[in-house]
């Protein structure tokens, strides 16, 4: 039987799961979870780029973790793990980067965007710019290349990130002979970009999100926080252009949204009447979620004994893949404790 293909994500613990990252990331990886060996991780090394107190970083990692389980993550068919409880990931970080043409980074997206900022207020171009934010790529490569992944679920903010990983695989390859596997992204179209409360893509860098474990309060809050035009309810709407239908539609079931659509179109849909719609629909939707995540959370050493046992199984696909690497390099020494 041929062996099954891989599938491998990474979160990063940098702030409150929401909605834009449970309809794009979460929820895709774990319907893929049957049909590949999946490897699904906590970026938690890459989200030290902006997490600079300690407690909130710590917080982060558990609060993602408890997400992830909570949306129905199985952690006996998935390898669930915290990337910096895998060393491995470091050490090919170094070694691929030996690889890696400093131009293929000055084009990455999140870099050029830093320098543009610098540019237009008149400042050096790299002001404020880490090396971490500058290499973040290549620990994103190898965070994938380690479990050989062939497929990578992500949103479609991550696209170049993939494309990185793919060109530093083949030059490696290039070089050493075929060693390290080129992944491929996948990016549901349908769920690619879900915009936030204010219409631009959900993020929690722009502080429009609907975070996807908040109590009923907090989510009714937010919900209504949705950004509409001022028309009243008997004007005819366009759905495509509204903020509260583009967040409804990926929840209500086919039958209510045709019906929304219709009131849209034709007159008699009250903002404030979808709005609560929407509310009780994700409200109830994650009911069960949010009592698994409130159980996780009030004993989080329920989760360190679940990403132990996922760091150890991971160290066994780190340790093969590193291997191949290091003898494609032509390292043959082992160092005094190395794994
Ligand atoms: P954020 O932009 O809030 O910081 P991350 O960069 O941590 O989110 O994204 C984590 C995962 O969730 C990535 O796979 C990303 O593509 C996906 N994702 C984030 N925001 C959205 C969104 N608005 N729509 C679809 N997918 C998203
Ligand atoms: N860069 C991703 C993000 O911002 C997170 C991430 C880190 C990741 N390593 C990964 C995603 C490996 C997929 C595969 O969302």
């Amino acid at each position: 039987m041929a062996a099954r293909k891989i599938s491998l994500t990474g979160v990063k613990p940098s702030g409150t799961p929401h909605i834009g990252n449970y309809l794009g990331a979460i929820k895709p990886a774990i319907d893929l979870s049957d049909e590949f060996d999946a490897y699904y991780f906590l970026a938690d090394y890459h989200a030290l780029n902006t997490m600079r107190d300690a407690a909130a970083f710590k917080h982060a990692v558990y609060d993602l973790a408890a997400t992830w389980l909570a949306c129905g993550l199985d952690p006996q068919k998935v390898v669930f793990y915290r990337q910096s409880d895998v060393p491995e990931i470091f050490e090919l970080t170094w070694i691929i980067s030996t690889v890696t043409p400093k131009g293929l980074l000055n084009r990455a997206h999140a870099y050029k965007a830093a320098v543009d900022v610098n540019e237009s207020a008149g400042n050096l171009p790299d002001d404020g710019v880490t090396m971490g934010l500058y290499n973040y790529p290549v620990l994103m490569a190898a965070d994938i290349l380690i479990a050989d992944a062939n497929f990578v679920p992500v949103g479609q903010d991550q696209r170049q990130h993939i494309e990185i990983t793919r060109d530093i695989a083949v030059s490696f390859n290039a070089i050493f002979g075929e060693t390290l596997v080129p992944p491929d992204a996948l990016i549901r179209d349908e769920v690619a970009t879900i915009t936030g409360l204010d219409g631009r893509k959900m993020s929690k860098s722009y502080g429009n999100v609907l975070p996807l474990m908040a109590d009923s309060k907090e989510l009714r809050k937010a919900v209504m926080k949705i950004v509409t035009d001022s028309r009243a309810p008997e004007e005819p709407k366009d759905p495509d252009a509204d903020n509260v239908y583009s967040i409804y539609k990926h929840f209500a079931t086919p039958e209510r949204l045709a019906e929304v659509r219709d009131l849209y179109l034709n007159g008699g849909l009250a903002y404030g009447k979808i709005k609560q719609e929407l509310f009780e629909t994700l409200d109830v939707r994650f009911a069960d979620a949010r009592a698994r995540y409130n159980n996780l959370m009030a004993d989080p050493t329920q989760i360190d004994a679940i990403l132990a046992d996922g760091a150890e199984r991971m160290h066994i696909t780190a340790q093969r893949v590193l291997t191949k690497v290091r003898a494609a390099i032509g390292k043959t020494t082992y160092a005094v404790g190395a794994r």
